[in-house]
């Protein structure tokens, strides 16, 4: 901060008990104070995702906003970036593929936490609306450190220590992937990054289940076949309404979740004859352990 930081007066507004809250006062195109800064990443680490609330960013200022948490890392899929900005990436219902059709909108909404087959996944991923389809198309978050608490001790016990084997699309998904993004990242170059199931938070101690349903190819000792049935039984025990967030946008929310403790889901309940075009940046993040 310099002598001319104007002092903004932060106001965190818890969304549910167990999940989300909403921040208002800030413009965070503007500076911001050191002791404002650190407040807004622990309202993040604290209530798992919030909501920035009456943003106007550009994708470099939506670049430097992301910029407050943490060094921004790049999107593995480099087909779609935001104009003017490396760093940012593109989600829209309107992409072309490399034939100029529009591309393979996947509608199996699944849970996740993104870029699991990479060695350093994002801690934090951010999403910023830039044109919405009037109703619906949302972003499910679900507190999985929360979702871990509450499991019954045998279950604790017999996930603790279980380790996915991740690659970019698995065997599960590959039939629905968007095929220009398979070949772009080198989805059959046959690379596997073993994470842990359970992450434990590096800041706070805490543990949380964590895994990408379409890139977990298989628990390590499971097939592939058994682990999806495994996982979905595993989100069925854990995930409860108490824990879970849906956010509907509005225009000039800033999302930011913190992936070391959540799971998340794009919700597809909208018209899809209309534009859905958000933002999306990523904090880099720490090895899981
Ligand atoms: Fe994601």
């Amino acid at each position: 901060m310099n002598a001319l930081t104007k002092k903004q007066t932060m106001k965190v507004t818890p969304i549910k008990e167990h999940i989300g809250a909403e921040i208002t006062g800030l413009d965070l195109r503007q500076p911001l104070e050191e002791e404002t800064r650190q407040a807004l990443y622990d309202a993040l680490v604290d209530n798992v995702v919030i909501v920035i609330r009456n943003q106007q960013f550009t994708a470099p200022e939506f670049a430097n906003a992301g910029r407050l948490f943490g060094d921004l890392m790049e999107d593995q899929n480099r087909r779609y970036l935001a104009p003017g900005e490396p760093m940012v990436s593109t989600l829209s219902n309107r992409h072309l593929d490399s034939n100029g059709k529009q591309a393979k909108v996947s509608k199996t909404a699944t849970w996740h936490t993104d870029h699991t087959n990479q060695e350093f996944p994002p801690k934090f991923t951010s999403l910023y609306p830039i044109e919405l389809p009037g109703g619906g198309g949302g972003t499910a978050v679900f507190n999985s450190r929360a979702g871990f608490e509450a499991l019954p001790q045998d279950m604790k016990d017999r996930i603790t220590d279980m380790k996915t084997a991740n690659n970019l699309v698995s065997s599960a998904r590959a039939n629905v992937a968007n095929p220009d993004n398979m070949r772009d990242q080198g989805a059959l170059d046959g690379k596997i990054m073993i994470q842990p199931l359970v992450q434990t938070h590096p800041d706070r101690g805490s543990k949380a289940i964590w895994f990408h349903t379409g890139k977990t190819e298989n628990i390590l000792g499971m097939k592939p076949k058994e682990t999806q049935e495994f996982l979905a039984e595993l989100l069925e025990l854990a995930i409860k309404p108490e824990f879970t967030y849906v956010h509907e946008y509005t225009l000039g929310d800033m999302l930011i979740v913190d992936n070391r403790s959540a799971l998340h889901q794009a919700r597809f309940d909208y018209d899809h004859t209309k534009h859905r075009h958000l933002y999306r940046l990523l904090v880099r993040g720490d090895r899981p352990v």
